[in-house]
């Protein structure tokens, strides 16, 4: 089969059968295949149009194809497209003046994926556990919170409670710790002990199904933290940029951390741009040719990035996402439905819990949305992650809740 051939055809299943032979099966998509996107939009390659409910996994905040950003992107790619660090850009320092004052910090290191973002903060997290707090050589801990999800690295699997990320991976990165999420108690037990250098975690736990811990927890972290000289790193690469409601999810409890990983949104689902943000004391800490990315801080990225962030305070996104994400979890609420147990959430990062005899409901849920114009994905078996792009109007949000509800009355 010759391209020309793959690109005019028009059946779902033929591109779904291309990826089964030919590419790795490690993930298992929804049966449906796209070929555009507009807003909080997508359209499959038969022409039927859905309403995106997982947005990339928070990538897409802005929304599909968001014209400023694309903008931003063509311009620069006509220009100049990579340097590597080697040598210097144009757009590096701009970019990075303009990250470090839109979320208040000394300085940035710029990456690509999430995962590298973390990996990135862990590397810093441990030098500044030997340079600054001296830990004694090779003894760094940090603690993580279990049911967390960074990424497939090796270094995220080892700190992974879920076997489907780490079974058959081993051996593991050691001086990795666990302990409870949403749990002060325990987190300050491990922080007893005088190796630790970092607490790594979510401020809302995404792929574990939209965990919300008790208001105070994000509070408490940051106050066993200054106790016990142990920094904080918050992931925000799901709940950050305006996802749950305000720019970081850490920002509902005033807390800041003392490291922040961002990542997705952060080019508007553009290209993958990461981003680990912090002061001095530890950013310094990293010597030239001791970390950094062929890819990291490129001018595209610079550039997309500077459009992303942009577009999110041009438009209000936080500010809509705290509307709309109340209005969507109150609507689903009021269906009473007997196969909903539980709507959680902040902002649009929101997920349902299905109650069903049969344990493929939420798939099979997810796969009548889509007959009906609704993309979602299950996580974990019985949870189904709810989260649009953040320009959803209310209109919008009502259709969506019908769409919901015409499905879960057929389960
Ligand atoms: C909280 C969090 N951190 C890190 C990552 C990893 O990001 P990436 O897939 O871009 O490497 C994810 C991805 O889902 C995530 O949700």
């Amino acid at each position: 089969m010759t391209h020309n051939t793959i690109s005019i055809s028009n059946n779902s299943q033929q591109y779904i059968d291309l990826e089964e032979k030919y590419g790795a099966h490690n993930y298992h998509p929804l049966p449906v295949v796209l070929n555009r996107g507009e807003g909080v939009f997508v359209w499959d390659v038969e022409g039927n149009r859905y309403y995106d409910f997982l947005s990339g996994y928070s990538a897409v905040n802005q929304g599909h194809c968001h014209p400023k950003i694309i903008a931003a992107l063509v311009d620069q790619a006509a220009k100049l497209t990579l340097t590597s660090r080697a040598f210097h850009s144009n757009l590096l320092g701009e970019y990075e003046k303009y990250i470090t004052a839109y979320f208040g910090y000394d300085k940035v290191l710029p990456m690509n994926t999430g995962v590298e973002g973390g990996e990135t903060a862990i590397k810093l997290a441990r030098r500044w556990g030997y340079v600054v707090k001296g830990i004694e050589h090779n003894q760094a801990k940090i603690v993580f919170a279990k049911g967390n999800f960074w990424g497939r690295t090796m270094a995220a699997i080892s700190s992974s409670t879920d076997p489907s990320s780490y079974s058959n991976f081993g051996p593991f990165m050691p001086g990795f710790e666990m302990v409870d999420y949403n749990d002060l108690v325990e987190l300050e037990k491990a922080f007893q002990d005088k190796n630790v250098a970092a607490f790594m975690f979510e401020p809302i736990q995404g792929e574990a199904g939209v965990l919300v811990p008790d208001e105070g927890y994000l509070t408490g972290v940051r106050n066993l933290c200054n106790q016990y000289n142990v920094l904080m790193i918050a992931d925000e690469i799901q709940t950050g940029l305006a996802r749950t409601g305000k720019m970081l999810a850490c920002d509902h409890e005033n807390v800041r951390p003392d490291v922040l990983i961002l990542g997705k949104a952060l080019s508007g689902g553009v290209l993958p741009v990461s981003a680990v943000l912090c002061d001095d004391e530890i950013m310094m800490t990293i010597k030239p040719g001791e970390h950094g990315s062929t890819y990291g801080g490129n001018p595209l990225a610079c550039a997309v990035a500077m459009a992303a962030l942009e577009v999110l305070k041009d438009e209000n996104m936080a500010a809509n996402a705290e509307a709309m994400g109340e209005l969507l979890r109150s609507e689903i609420v009021k269906l009473n439905s007997p196969f909903v147990s539980l709507v959680r959430g902040k902002g649009l990062l929101n997920a349902i819990v299905i109650k069903h005899s049969n344990p493929e409901a939420a798939w099979d849920l997810c796969l009548t949305l889509k007959e009906n114009g609704l993309l979602a994905k299950p996580t974990h078996g019985d949870k189904i992650r709810f989260a649009p792009p953040l320009s959803i109007t209310k209109n919008q949000v009502l259709e969506c809740v019908g769409i919901i509800d015409k499905s879960l009355q057929s389960l």
